[in-house]
């Protein structure tokens, strides 16, 4: 072994608890799950959500931090020391994943900022009369150099943080930027809740309608279960292996878990509330995800929000730090694997890390109309171009592996005896049983993720 360096650690569980939570509360959250919840018309699917996040998500989340905390390695290394050499495989397709999922996730997290400062200029001079919010939304996206821009400063950002490090990066950057989320959100609810249209959105998204859902809509769930907690490519082992030994695993999975459903369903019942507020609205909502946070709502933040001009801007930023504190998550994992396996220094894997992928978010940038062989080619059936093609292929197919072959390998690779220890150690919560934990992840989650698979793979359904 090479000398090496005492591992960087977490302060706190606080600390873990926030950083963790950053990376699961994100776009995922904004953007995916408002627009899903929609699509599936809300109600039973809400429910079903709720129902796989506690049977998959949780058991999931704490066979992550688990073998992160047990091992003290970024993904490759821990699946290796934890389940076997050749597990290393599943940790270099986490790896590969983060890659690719950050390619895309860069380019929205990248019109956060182009929105950000649209609303700032608005709330000075005025919402002008005259915007054509899809057309503004297709000139952004179409536009090549702005795209590139915009990512680029979103990825700089996010090297930045990463190059700093664990405690004096990652950390301290989500203990100032989470609190701040949740003041602005709690702020846009009260708002939200006091609008016309708020009876209407509570019960669109918490009054059940069997009748309405459907069995795609339940491997959606699922799928998506998957996507919001950052579940499925070790970015929680590897946040897990800066947490120390004293700190409760199950405790901070749970919390983790609990902090991303509440921001989900409540920026749900924010989006909801004002857009339900203008009568026929809801027809107008498309069948788009980007539709919903960055057409819809802009202009009805000037034309019928309370204080929309100040909420505006600060809705924006919220968007912003949500996805910045999961962007970071996303590169720590490529940049902790070249620390940990290659022996690189922290600086220079996250320089090398970001450079890398910021080819791929590049790439994807362009494909959404600026550059038509990258826009147009067809991979997997309706969907077009690069963008798509990440997305589909991270969210089908690549989460879904990742999370099987942990779910397997943490319920029968493992030892009972090795996952008691961990689990059951005097740290843990007093609701927490050991049985019930072994039992969901040996049967229950491996069985749930291979519905998802073969849903794709026999069915050709499509989740992103
Ligand atoms: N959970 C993040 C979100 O909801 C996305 C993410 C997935 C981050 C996987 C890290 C790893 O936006």
């Amino acid at each position: 072994m090479p000398a090496q360096t005492p591992r960087d650690h977490w302060s706190s569980r606080f600390g873990f608890v926030l950083a963790a939570a950053g990376s699961a509360i994100g776009l995922g959250n904004l953007w995916k799950f408002p627009f899903i919840t929609w699509d599936n018309r809300g109600g039973a699917f809400v429910l079903v959500y709720l129902a796989c996040i506690a049977a998959v998500g949780l058991p999931i989340m704490i066979a992550e931090i688990l073998i992160g905390r047990r091992t003290q390695k970024s993904v490759v290394g821990a699946l290796q020391e934890a389940l076997g050499r050749g597990w290393g495989l599943v940790g270099g397709l986490g790896v590969a994943t983060g890659c690719i999922l950050l390619g895309y996730y860069t380019v929205v997290a990248g019109w956060t900022l182009s929105y950000l400062a649209r609303c700032l200029r608005w709330s000075f001079t005025g919402f002008p009369a005259d915007y054509d919010a899809g057309a503004a939304f297709g000139a952004l996206v179409t536009d090549g150099p702005v795209q590139l821009v915009l990512s680029a400063a979103f990825m700089a950002l996010t090297v930045a943080v990463v190059y700093s490090g664990v405690g004096k990066g990652i950390e301290r950057v989500t203990k100032t930027l989470m609190p701040a989320l949740f003041g602005i959100l709690l702020l846009l609810l009260v708002t939200a809740l006091s609008m016309d249209g708020a009876g209407e959105a509570l019960g669109f998204i918490f009054r059940p309608n069997f009748g309405e859902l459907t069995w795609d809509g339940v491997l959606e769930a699922l799928g998506h279960s998957f996507f919001t907690l950052s579940l499925g490519m070790g970015a929680m082992i590897t946040y897990g292996s800066y947490l120390s030994r004293r700190e409760s695993v199950v405790r901070s999975a749970a919390w983790v878990v609990v902090l991303d459903t509440l921001i989900a369903l409540v920026a749900t019942v924010i989006m909801f509330s004002v857009i339900f507020s203008v009568a026929g609205m809801s027809d107008h909502l498309g069948r788009s995800t980007a539709g919903m946070l960055f057409i819809t709502l802009p202009a009805l933040f000037y034309t019928e929000v309370p204080f929309g001009p100040l909420l505006a801007p600060l809705f924006y930023l919220l968007v912003g730090f949500a996805a910045l504190t999961s962007t970071i998550s996303i590169l720590e994992v490529a940049a902790s694997y070249l620390i940990d396996q290659r022996g690189v220094s922290r600086k220079k894997a996250s320089l090398i890390a970001g450079g890398v992928i910021f080819v791929l978010t590049a790439l994807c940038g362009l494909s959404l109309g600026a550059w038509g062989p990258l826009s147009n080619f067809v991979v997997f059936g309706q969907k077009a171009g690069l963008f798509a093609t990440f997305d589909h292929l991270v969210s089908n197919w690549l989460l879904p592996i990742g999370g099987l072959g942990i779910t397997l390998g943490a319920g029968w690779v493992m030892t009972r005896e090795v996952t008691r220890a961990e689990l059951a150690d005097g740290t843990q919560p007093r609701w927490f049983r050991y049985g019930m934990w072994r039992f969901f992840i040996r049967y229950v989650s491996p069985v749930a993720v291979a519905a998802i698979l073969l849903a794709v793979i026999v069915f050709g359904r499509d989740f992103s």
